[in-house]
């Protein structure tokens, strides 16, 4: 019976392999401008998902982990594109800054299962003190 249960499950795992997605890179059409050290703080930790320059890892290919990293990378395109940063309005602009700022003050973003798998990704204090000084002084200017 447990054997049977154990092929099943590995058909299954095969089987899913085959269901197409969809994991995109669509052109930077207006890329958000801020100081080096913020961008890079951006790019470093942000952007796999808030861009259109993700890095997909390996297990992006491996269903059904890629289902769940897929639909988080559109999910978070959505709310927060920094590749399309130039077609938001004066006030989506404004709005998204002071979240990035709660966001990261709340510690909710990165979120936290990207973070044991991208280490480099979690923020130190300096430099979300570089984000918030960045944050108050307006942002990039719209
Ligand atoms: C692993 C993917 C991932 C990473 C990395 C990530 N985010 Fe997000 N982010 C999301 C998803 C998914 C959402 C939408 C759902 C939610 O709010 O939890 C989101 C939402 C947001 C929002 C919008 C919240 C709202 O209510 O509209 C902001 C602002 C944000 N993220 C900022 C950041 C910043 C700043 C970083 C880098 C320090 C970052 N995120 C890193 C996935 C990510």
């Amino acid at each position: 019976m447990l054997r049977i249960i154990v092929i099943v499950i590995i058909v299954v795992l095969i089987g899913i392999q085959f269901v197409p997605v969809s994991k995109t890179n669509p052109p930077v059409t207006g890329e958000i401008q801020a100081p080096a050290e913020v961008m890079e703080i951006l790019r470093t930790s942000c952007y796999d998902c808030h861009s259109n320059e993700s890095e997909w890892p390996w297990y992006s290919n491996v269903a059904p982990v890629s289902w769940l990293v897929i639909s988080d990378v559109n999910e978070a395109r959505e709310h927060l594109n920094f590749s399309e940063w130039d077609s938001y309005s004066a006030e989506d602009k404004a709005e998204d800054i002071e979240e990035i700022w709660e966001e990261i003050e709340e510690g909710e973003m990165p979120l936290w299962f990207y973070l044991p798998l991208h280490p480099e990704a979690r923020l130190s204090d300096a430099q979300k003190e570089i984000i918030r000084k960045w944050v108050e002084s307006g942002g990039p200017e719209s």
